[in-house]
């Protein structure tokens, strides 16, 4: 339906949106920074995160590299970027995985968190192979961010919950190639590796419904209902309280690890 499938530009407008994705959602694991650099063999002069929202993953890499550049097709996550995070080696600038903001041959890193499901994946990997040095190196980052292996009931609940008003189950394409942690994504480089760590949560009830309400697919149907994010938000916790949910049971705090996995490959030297 097409009032599902709104383009990726228009995902995150609306600025407490963007403060909400930047407060609540996972951080690009440190060891996959580290792992990139050690690949490469030399800290990065620049390094471009593309898809970076505001600037939650691109964050992670201050200290890493000389200079590191954010970009993003949503003006919203970019404004929220440039207005949170302030470091000399860091900006952010609006732009789209299609049309690279760097030149030809220019970049030691180009990394995605999250984000390269939404892109236009022949488009963008002829961009980065026209920015990448050779011997430049591409990353792609993805996790899950559910809580699918807590063995809790009130989470399940919630879980379902926000599935059946907002989901419907079905799951676009795109979601398919990021819950399969992009294994079946062909590179434009050969040599490709996969490394795994480990991520650790630890979220209450009323975190994880925060945190839903910054995934595209309920926000966009949100906003198809006519809701407000806050008002989405608001109409969860109602019905879960109408199912039983306690006060007590939305502040439980729960830990768990899941996998974040890095796809990695880099751009022949010849
Ligand atoms: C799920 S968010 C990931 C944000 C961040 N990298 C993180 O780790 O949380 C996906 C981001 O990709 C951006 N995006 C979608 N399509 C894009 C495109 N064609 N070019 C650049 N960014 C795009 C969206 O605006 C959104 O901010």
């Amino acid at each position: 339906m097409a009032e599902n499938k709104p383009h990726a530009k228009e995902y995150f407008v609306g600025s407490d949106l963007s403060e909400r994705y930047f407060k609540y959602r996972p951080k690009l694991p440190l060891e996959h920074v580290k792992t990139i650099v050690g690949r490469l063999g030399r800290r990065p002069e620049f390094w471009l995160d593309v898809g970076c929202g505001p600037g939650t993953s691109t964050q992670q890499i201050v200290g890493h590299a000389d200079r590191i550049l954010g970009v993003d097709v949503s003006q919203t996550q970019v404004d929220v970027a440039n207005k949170t995070l302030k470091q000399e080696s860091l900006s952010f600038v609006q732009g789209s995985c299609e049309k690279l903001p760097a030149k030809d041959c220019s970049v030691d890193v180009v990394t995605v968190v999250q984000a390269v499901h939404y892109f236009d994946l022949p488009a963008f990997f002829e961009e980065v192979d026209r920015v990448l040095k050779p011997g430049g190196i591409l990353g792609l980052v993805s996790f899950s961010i559910g809580p699918s292996c807590v063995d809790s009931p009130t989470m399940k609940q919630a879980a379902d919950c926000i599935t059946d008003l907002f989901i419907q189950s079905v799951l676009p394409e795109q979601a398919k190639l990021l819950s399969e942690s992009y294994k079946n994504m062909e590179l434009p480089y050969p040599d490709r590796r996969d490394d795994q760590v480990s991520m650790v949560t630890s979220w209450s009830l009323q975190d994880y419904l925060e945190v839903c309400m910054t995934f595209s697919q309920v926000n966009n149907k949100i906003r198809a209902l006519g809701l407000s994010v806050e008002e989405g938000y608001d109409h969860v916790t109602q019905m879960l309280r109408e199912g039983g949910m306690t006060e007590e049971d939305m502040k439980s705090v729960y830990t768990w690890s899941q996998p974040a996995v890095l796809v990695s490959a880099s751009k022949p030297k010849v």
